[in-house]
């Protein structure tokens, strides 16, 4: 089993960056230190890891910076003798990622770009240290009604985000095979869960059911996704880091296809519920809304492999995980006014406006 000292963690306070390090820190035995970089953009906050901070003043840091910039980085590493890397900062919605790529390519590819150059720099020739770049079963483009994403699938990723996420799963691996950085992969389907924010399917439909907002369903709402609770892809990661085979890919999955509408119409179920109404009282607010250009029609992980070789699986009951997630939503709405009324305001009345 691979043993770390000092894990540095980018965009570690957005989704699921947030959740792993809570994971991390309090389920795994691991005895080291973390340090969170981030730039803190509109989709990460500190308050998702008030906890944390509160818990582990000694063992949890933060460094407030972008990772396209090497100095910043390059002085993180030094500090802090970082000696194992899990890369989460990305821009990761495809919406914004149609409306402006540019932030995507920058981020998702010179940031990967940066990070790797810097851990050339600091870790050459050494064996006993890991860069895990935290991937999107996007990369792999879209399926018919039939078949799995595997290992082996080739890439053909459809929009700006997934063809970023394209790219720097590339430079990973080149930084492999012609640096020899001990590095893994993990390519992952769709994550739901606590800190999830609300510009994604499953918690901007949570909200817009409490506020009693009509529910966007885009095209036909016969696109497919494969749902994961987020604590099942923090444990897949961290599986991988500590046992995965170096310069190898996991795919990450929950085994768990749900056709939009259907996933709408549970969630609203759930929701209902949640509130004391009537099971269907909220199925009359769905509406179809015009398609998300692109739009890939289905994802399914095949995650075999991640299964037979480390004996990891998805844990979590998807009623279950809804539930809780519901439960949780409508138990933080300070969160919630506050993650949706910054920067992602400003963004969002810039480009939704006339809409
Ligand atoms: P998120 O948008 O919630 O969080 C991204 C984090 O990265 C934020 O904290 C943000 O401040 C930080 N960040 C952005 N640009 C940065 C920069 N230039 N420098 C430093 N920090 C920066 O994203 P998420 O949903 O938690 O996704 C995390 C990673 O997992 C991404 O790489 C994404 O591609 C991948 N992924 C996500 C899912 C999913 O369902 N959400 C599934 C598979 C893979
Ligand atoms: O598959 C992994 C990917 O999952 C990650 O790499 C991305 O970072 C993450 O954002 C997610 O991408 P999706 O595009 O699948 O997630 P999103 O929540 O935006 O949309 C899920 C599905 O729901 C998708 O088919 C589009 C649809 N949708 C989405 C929104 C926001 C709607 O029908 N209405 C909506 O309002």
């Amino acid at each position: 089993m691979r043993k770390f000292t000092n894990l540095l963690v980018t965009g570690g306070a957005g989704f699921i960056g947030s959740n792993f390090i809570r994971y991390v820190l309090n389920q795994t035995g691991f005895s080291g230190r973390i340090i969170n970089l981030d730039k803190l953009t509109y989709a990460g906050n500190l308050e998702n890891l008030a906890d944390v901070q509160q818990a582990f003043p000694e063992r949890y840091f933060l460094e407030h910076g972008d990772i396209c910039d090497k100095a910043f980085v390059d002085r993180v590493w030094s500090e802090y003798k970082v000696d194992a890397v899990a890369h989460f900062a990305a821009e990761s919605h495809v919406d914004r990622s149609i409306l402006g790529p540019g932030e995507f390519i920058r981020t998702n590819v010179e940031g990967t770009f940066t990070l790797l150059e810097v851990a050339r720099d600091h870790w050459k020739g050494r064996e006993d240290v890991l860069f895990h770049h935290v991937s999107t079963d996007e990369v792999y483009g879209s399926l018919g009604k039939t078949g799995y994403f595997t290992e082996q699938t080739p890439y053909d990723p459809r929009s700006p985000y997934s063809a970023s996420k394209a790219a720097s799963d590339h430079l990973v691996n080149a930084w492999f095979h012609t640096y020899h950085l001990p590095v893994t992969k993990s390519n992952c389907s769709n994550n739901y869960g606590p800190f999830h924010f609300p510009e994604k399917l499953i918690p901007l439909m949570i909200l817009k059911l409490q506020k009693g907002e009509t529910l966007p369903v885009y095209g036909d709402g016969k696109n497919v996704r494969d749902w994961l609770f987020v604590d099942d892809h923090a444990e897949a990661i961290w599986t991988v880091m500590t046992r995965g085979r170096p310069g190898e890919t996991y795919n990450v999955g929950g085994e768990n296809e749900w056709e939009n509408l259907k996933l709408v119409e549970v969630l609203c179920q759930t929701t209902a519920l949640a509130l004391g109404k009537d099971k269907d009282a909220f199925l009359p607010l769905i509406r179809f809304v015009p398609d998300r250009p692109g739009h890939d029609r289905r994802y399914a992980i095949d995650c075999s492999k991640i299964k037979k070789e480390l004996g990891w699986k998805p844990r979590t009951e998807f009623a279950q995980g809804l539930e809780k997630t519901v439960a949780w939503y409508l138990a933080h709405s300070e969160w919630v006014k506050n993650v949706v009324s910054g920067a992602y305001k400003t963004w969002m009345d810039r480009n939704y406006a006339s809409r």
